[in-house]
């Protein structure tokens, strides 16, 4: 390598694997745009609300101007939803931005960070990005293991993941063992607890993890615009903990990190709780159907609880796969993770599962 020299830290990192977008699809299999069914990055099929789509449309006739460094009207309103003060909110430029920005606060090079198998793939990558050590815990029959996470946690521990439910696998963890899990972390090692997908799932199984952040100083909970607000392409998330992790971690936020369209839009996506409510109650009322859909196929599939199924289609993954993408309909094959045999299917529209199931069909017969 020539004329420049990388971090040694950053040749452990293999970039991440996004969904492949609509676009790029189109050209390769020569099919109309417009046609095609992406059901690969758990985006919502019912898009935004109107509310944020027009205040988007308003903050851009103003996108000459910066937009407020601090986002104070986005860390009000996420106060207000989550009952906590708005110092004791950080905004993010999607909540990726947030789970980095917390590794950058609390890893130095050579600290431990521990996460489960089948995590989104973000925590390493962030936790390569700070040189420290990645220790991925062995998921107990898909299901995050707590007491092995909390076994790998030692003394040099500064950081842990957990998403809630998870992706890929839509599993969720039980409250209680989650409270207890908290309990039990030492001090001084950072939880974060990523919510991006709890919008999704039964009320009975949703924490109350606002709440924990007064008791828990070390607790972070991370949520996201892209999933149930539909505001994926704006990039916005947030996050609440302690306001003094949120001081520390504001030093090193790029400036101006959310942009006027997404601050405005977070804001009305917020105010609208009756649009997220249909969005809720579409997504349980198809990812049923699909449910029903996969059992009647025979395969197996992991109960979700997310906007998002994983199903296992067999050896012939890949294939299947390119029978779908050539039919227009992108999936998410789950190889990057460990799972060959595997893919993640998003929840889409009733018109677009519709498609999905008879394109589907066909790709297991071909073979
Ligand atoms: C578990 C999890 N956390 C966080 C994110 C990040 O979402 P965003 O950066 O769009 O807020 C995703 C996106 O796919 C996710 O699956």
């Amino acid at each position: 390598m020539q004329g420049f020299v990388a971090r040694k830290a950053l040749e452990a990192i293999s970039p991440y694997v996004a969904g492949k977008p609509i676009e790029e699809t189109a050209r390769e299999y020569g099919l109309d745009p417009a046609r095609i069914v992406k059901l690969a990055s758990n985006e919502n099929p019912l898009g935004m609300s109107p509310g944020a789509k027009n205040a988007a449309m308003q903050a851009l006739v103003n996108g000459t101007r910066y937009p407020d460094g601090a986002a104070q009207v986005v860390r009000e309103a996420a106060a207000v939803f989550a009952g906590v003060s708005p110092d004791e909110v950080i905004v993010g430029n999607g909540s990726d931005e947030i789970l980095g920005l917390i590794a950058r606060t609390v890893l130095a090079p050579g600290d431990r960070c521990v996460y489960s198998q089948y995590s989104f793939s973000v925590y390493e990558l962030s936790a390569q990005e700070c040189a420290a050590q990645c220790v991925e815990v062995p998921a107990k029959d898909f299901h995050v293991d707590l007491d092995g996470l909390l076994a790998a946690t030692d003394v040099n521990t500064r950081l842990i993941y957990i998403t809630n439910p998870n992706n890929p696998t839509g599993l969720p963890l039980e409250p209680a063992a989650l409270f207890n899990f908290l309990e039990r972390v030492p001090e001084k090692c950072v939880v974060v607890l990523d919510e991006a997908y709890t919008d999704f799932m039964d009320e009975k199984l949703r924490t109350d993890s606002f709440a924990w952040v007064k008791k828990f100083p070390n607790l972070l909970v991370t949520r996201t615009f892209s999933k149930a607000y539909g505001l994926a392409g704006l990039r916005a998330g947030f996050g609440v903990a302690n306001k003094e992790l949120i001081e520390m971690m504001n030093r090193i936020r790029p400036p101006f990190n959310m942009n006027s369209a997404a601050q405005a839009a977070a804001v009305a996506a917020l105010e609208d709780q009756a649009f997220l409510k249909t969005v809720v109650d579409s997504n349980t009322k198809e990812r049923a159907r699909l449910a029903a859909f996969f059992d009647e196929l025979g395969l197996d599939q992991l109960p979700s609880q997310a906007n998002f199924i994983m199903v296992r289609v067999g050896p012939k993954a890949a294939e299947i796969n390119e029978a779908m993408l050539r039919r227009g309909v992108i999936l998410r094959p789950l190889k990057s993770y460990g799972l060959p045999e595997y893919m993640r299917i998003s929840v889409g529209s009733r018109e677009e599962n519709d498609i999905f199931m008879k394109a589907f069909r066909e790709a297991l017969s071909v073979k």
